[in-house]
């Protein structure tokens, strides 16, 4: 067999590709679903990511929370090597056990507390998945599934409550329910069995039940939709609603969860437990795709027998790993608590330029995810200003700027970033 010293693959050929061939490539091979900033990243760690000629970039960003952790965080990065230079990163075929799921499914399953508490003190069950749009749609599948099975809804006939402004990914059912016309015209025939209301009018949901109503599906907080925190009591309401109503509470911690917003998950702000958890983004640490769907194991033995549900690198044990060691980063090195102190520390400091800006409208967000809604509805004006300034940010539904870093952000790279802010937003 080849000895792996002697095989040398050069990726990426960085002294020969400029950074107008890498867009010049992008324009000319790939498809244009992104509107892309002109900034050529090479190199990534912790908040900074480098382009060719060394120049450094705040990322502002952290991949829409997947590198909550920092970028190629060293511990992560090193049970992958680990497990790649070990011979156990490998695909393996779904019809056997690997010890890399079954140790990744104990940790994913045991961190959140018992979820549906009232089909009783079970445990939790994880599916595990790739992307974050997967694990929302398996969440879909379990809303359905109970309102066929124990509730008797015809099926076909089952449907989910959602929220306006709501973003949980780009694949057909779930661009159905999204209020964007952009994410979904064309593409149709879309997939029915959604009806949405205003974010945050609990009597609005109360409206939207009927007898077919099997699910209610929520960002605890948005994120693409603005970066808005509901009303206090929106989560409460929403659980009593559940309760009474005998529907699934999914919600959707993707970009909010592990974290993000001072607290490892952003129920726990309010102290409401879900029927079902949808996690993804920083589970692997930013640096495999990994998702996962949480529930009640009685929930999850219902709706997803053999045959149910698959995918062939879902929990594959490279992702695995990668969320193991992640999950163990994320908690000994305490990121919620991390995220807590240094959101406070940041947005003081937000609210202090704000307060001093003719250009803001609004500054709102908990923990390390906060939003700054400009007067004139279009961020992109100010992150464009930040990335000439060394700052890599965008906006969050058009209006408002999204300060959502690494949740390793120290106090000088809170200065770095204010600083530019601003410039951007006083000066
Ligand atoms: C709340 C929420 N749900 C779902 C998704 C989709 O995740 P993915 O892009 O990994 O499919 C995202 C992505 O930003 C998200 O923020």
């Amino acid at each position: 067999m080849t000895d792996i010293k002697d095989i040398n693959i050069d990726l990426r050929d960085n002294g020969h590709i400029t950074d107008d061939q890498v867009v010049e490539f992008e324009k000319t091979y790939g498809a244009h679903h992104y509107g892309r900033l002109k900034m050529v990243v090479r190199h990534a760690e912790g908040c900074w990511l480098t382009g060719v000629d060394g120049t450094k970039h705040f990322d502002c960003l952290a991949a829409y929370s997947a590198a909550n952790p920092g970028h190629h965080h060293p511990t992560i990065v090193k049970g992958l090597v680990d497990a790649l230079q070990g011979n156990y990163g490998s695909v393996i075929s779904n019809v056997v056990y690997t010890d890399t799921l079954g140790v990744f499914l104990k940790k994913a399953a045991t961190i959140p507390p018992q979820l549906a508490p009232r089909f009783g003190n079970n445990g939790n069950k994880v599916l595990p998945k790739n992307g974050g749009v997967e694990s929302v749609e398996t969440a879909i599948k379990m809303a359905r599934y109970y309102g066929y099975k124990a509730k008797g809804i015809a099926d076909g006939k089952q449907e989910i409550i959602v929220f306006n402004n709501n973003f949980h990914g780009r694949m057909i059912t779930v661009v159905s329910f999204s209020s964007s016309h952009k994410y979904k015209e064309g593409f149709g025939p879309i997939t029915p069995g959604f009806v949405s209301v205003d974010y945050g009018e609990l009597e609005a949901v109360k409206n939207a039940i009927n007898e077919n109503t099997c699910g209610i599906l929520v960002e605890p907080m948005q994120g693409e939709g603005g970066m808005y925190q509901p009303p206090d009591g929106f989560l409460k309401g929403l659980r009593d609603i559940a309760d009474k109503n005998d529907l699934l509470l999914l919600f959707d911690e993707i970009q909010v969860g592990l974290g993000r917003t001072g607290k490892m998950f952003c129920f726990e702000h309010e102290n409401v437990i879900p029927d079902g958890l949808i996690l993804g983004k920083a589970i692997s640490g930013g640096l495999v795709p990994l998702s996962v769907f949480i529930t009640n194991s009685q929930l999850m033995d219902i709706a997803f027998q053999p045959g149910k549900d698959g995918s062939t690198y879902g929990g594959y044990p490279l992702a695995c790993v990668a969320g193991i060691v992640a999950l163990d980063v994320i908690i000994s090195e305490k990121l919620a608590e991390r995220s807590a102190k240094m959101g406070k520390i940041l947005k003081a400091k937000i609210e202090d330029i704000a307060g001093r800006s003719a250009y803001v409208k609004e500054v709102r967000g908990r923990g390390l995810f906060i939003g700054i809604e400009v007067n004139n509805g279009d961020a992109m004006v100010y992150c464009k200003k930040l990335l000439d300034l060394g700052v890599l940010a965008n906006d969050s539904h058009g209006h408002t700027i999204r300060i959502s870093p690494p949740l390793v952000i120290n106090e000088q790279e809170i200065d770095y970033l204010t600083e530019r802010l601003e410039k951007v937003l006083v000066d």
